[in-house]
């Protein structure tokens, strides 16, 4: 049994769980916006608009920290005026309410613009992760046939334009001249030429659909997740409750939007709630992370249990040289934190390490380990008020506490997703038993509802909290002329959780060779993106499958592996 550890002195946003469990109601939170006097809802006016008609036009929304040192800030004033200009010359080129607008950028804070700008329009946004190549960018553009793109000419390199009949407006950030027949659009020169109109944004309904993240699942092509502006109440509530937000706070958030997590406690949460969002563009680095949180002065962090890893690789020696005295609030999502990781950050930062839940198709946070209560180390937390979550057997029963099943969650709730584009069946999927959503994790709770991750009960990959799904990579691999067949799995990792297998079969005509393995490696990397890419590939003269399908067996791969695994150890 391992000691729960108390919370810090201090009074937190949420003091009394128990209670607020009891009383709370979703209702309740509804006053804090200005749709609740006004009927007038969108989610941009709640994050930005708002706060520069309450007189907060001054503080500061975005601090950039660039890669080359350079440091930039945007108020929300500049903020409102920034994203009224683009939704003016988005309107003027057509972008209406229910369009998709998708947004291929670098953790920057024309992402922050380009999303807020679409939104205002009620179009739908569609942030993609940057690290897409030609196929990840392909099909999902394609399955809600986007229309419009704003991205830069850096990025438009890795936009299979050919293959995407439906896309008519490419928007590029530096473009330097605007082609209207060939749908390019050079949104300096737009932006330059027209006017901005304070008025632009459209007031939509709450049911209305304001963003889509499309995510892996075990098979086929990644789903898109479509989401309402109704999202705002419990991603407020979340940002006040587990992210403990309050008005001074300076927030680093290390996910790009391109991720859910990037976008709802990256954009959302953080503007709703006015603080300080601190964007740090370029790769992953010790130093460069640890000198960013000292160089602005974060108070609250939100990070991943690989990120936590990597800096605890480094030693207390390096965590040593800095001044991290501004932090207040640490807090992880995506993957599995180990205890050893939470006993490291009471170290390096005399703070406890939170553990969240939830999913992309949830919306928000779910469970979660609050500033205010114990945290048992390997818990992810319990159920936030308003949520009930339970484990179930495979008939949709509750199971006993201690017992494993399925962690599910009493539906609806305000951030649940709206839909799966133009999968209905995919969205039922989730809602197999009268009254419940289940998440696809097994989990246990114990006794006093804290809620313990098991593992996936499907073949979905996390590697570094970024969601793989095998099916992608392995139409990836067998599009490339070496590959006969292909099976891919999530094969345990000490720093990444999970890195991606796999196995493949060879054409006729070709041989295993660490060079063949190499390009193999590159060919995904090139075309689907780099965290999708083998780190490790076997080959083997046949895959296991099912009798009768003849489906290649992932979950027998994964014996196999864990197996070889414990006999190594
Ligand atoms: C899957 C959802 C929106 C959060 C970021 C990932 C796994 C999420 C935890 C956690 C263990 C976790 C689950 C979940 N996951 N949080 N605290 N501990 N596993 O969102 O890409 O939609 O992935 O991430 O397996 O189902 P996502």
């Amino acid at each position: 049994m391992t000691t729960s550890i108390p919370p810090l002195a201090g009074q937190f946003q949420l003091q009394d769980y128990e209670n607020t469990r009891e009383t709370f109601r979703w209702e309740d939170v509804h006053t804090q916006f200005n749709w609740y006097s006004t009927g007038n809802v969108n989610m941009a006016h709640e994050c930005v608009d708002r706060h520069v008609e309450n007189g907060k036009g001054d503080r500061i929304a975005l601090r950039f920290l660039a890669d080359d040192g350079r440091e930039t800030t945007t108020t929300y004033a500049q903020l409102k005026e920034e994203t009224d200009h683009l939704a003016t010359v988005l309107a003027h080129r057509g972008v209406q309410e229910g369009d998709f607008v998708f947004v291929f950028l670098p953790k920057e804070p024309s992402v922050y613009v380009a999303m807020l700008a679409a939104i205002k329009l009620g179009a739908v946004v569609a942030p993609l992760f940057e690290a897409f190549m030609e196929d990840g960018v392909r099909d999902r553009m394609n399955d809600c046939e986007g229309k419009y793109l704003i991205t830069n000419e850096a990025f438009y390199k890795r936009v299979p334009r050919g293959e995407l009949p439906a896309l008519s407006h490419v928007f590029l950030t530096d473009g330097k001249k605007t082609n209207e027949a060939e749908g390019i659009f050079s949104l300096p020169s737009e932006l330059a030429a027209g006017e901005r109109d304070p008025h632009i944004l459209r007031w939509v309904s709450l049911d209305s659909g304001l963003n889509i993240h499309y995510t892996s699942g075990s098979t086929g092509k990644p789903k898109g997740i479509v989401h309402a502006h109704r999202v705002m109440i419990q991603q407020y509530q979340t940002g006040k409750w587990v992210l403990d937000l309050r008005e001074d706070d300076v927030y680093w958030c290390t996910a790009h939007p391109g991720w859910v997590t990037g976008t709802v406690y990256g954009v959302f949460a953080p503007l709703l709630h006015g603080v300080e969002i601190v964007i740090v563009s370029g790769r992953f680095t010790a130093e460069g992370w640890y000198q960013a949180l000292e160089k602005t002065g974060v108070t609250v962090w939100y990070s991943a249990p690989t990120a936590f890893r990597m800096l605890m690789a480094q030693g207390a020696e390096l965590t040593n040289q800095f001044d991290l005295s501004s932090l207040r609030h640490i807090m992880s999502v995506g993957e599995p934190l180990n205890p050893e990781v939470i006993y490291w950050g009471q170290k390096a930062f005399n703070l406890r390490i939170h553990d969240t839940w939830w999913m992309t198709e949830t919306g928000a946070q779910l469970v979660a380990n609050l500033p205010s209560q114990p945290i048992k180390p390997g818990s992810m937390g319990r159920a936030i008020p308003g949520i009930t979550v339970a484990v179930l057997d495979d008939e949709g029963n509750e199971l006993p506490r201690g017992e494993i099943g399925h962690l599910a969650v009493q539906a609806p709730w305000p951030a649940l997703m709206k839909e799966v584009w133009r999968n209905e069946e995919k969205f039922q999927s989730y809602f197999p038993f009268e009254g419940w959503y289940v998440s696809g994790d097994l989990a246990r709770q114990d006794d006093d509802g804290y809620v313990f991750f098991q593992g996936r009960s499907d073949d979905m990959i996390n590697s570094s909290g970024e969601r793989i799904g095998p099916f992608e990579v392995e139409s990836t691999l067998i599009s490339h002329p070496a590959v006969a067949e292909a099976g891919v799995i999530g094969k345990p990792d000490p720093v990444r959780g999970e890195i991606v297998k796999a196995f493949l079969v060879l054409r006729n005509g070709y041989e295993e060779s660490e060079s063949l393995k190499e390009e193999l490696y590159r060919y995904v990397k090139t075309h689907l993106a780099g965290h999708a890419a083998p780190r490790e590939i076997q080959i083997v003269s046949s895959l296991p499958k099912t009798k009768i399908s003849g489906k290649i067996l992932r979950r027998e791969l994964k014996r196999l592996e864990l197996e070889k695994l414990s006999l190594q150890r």
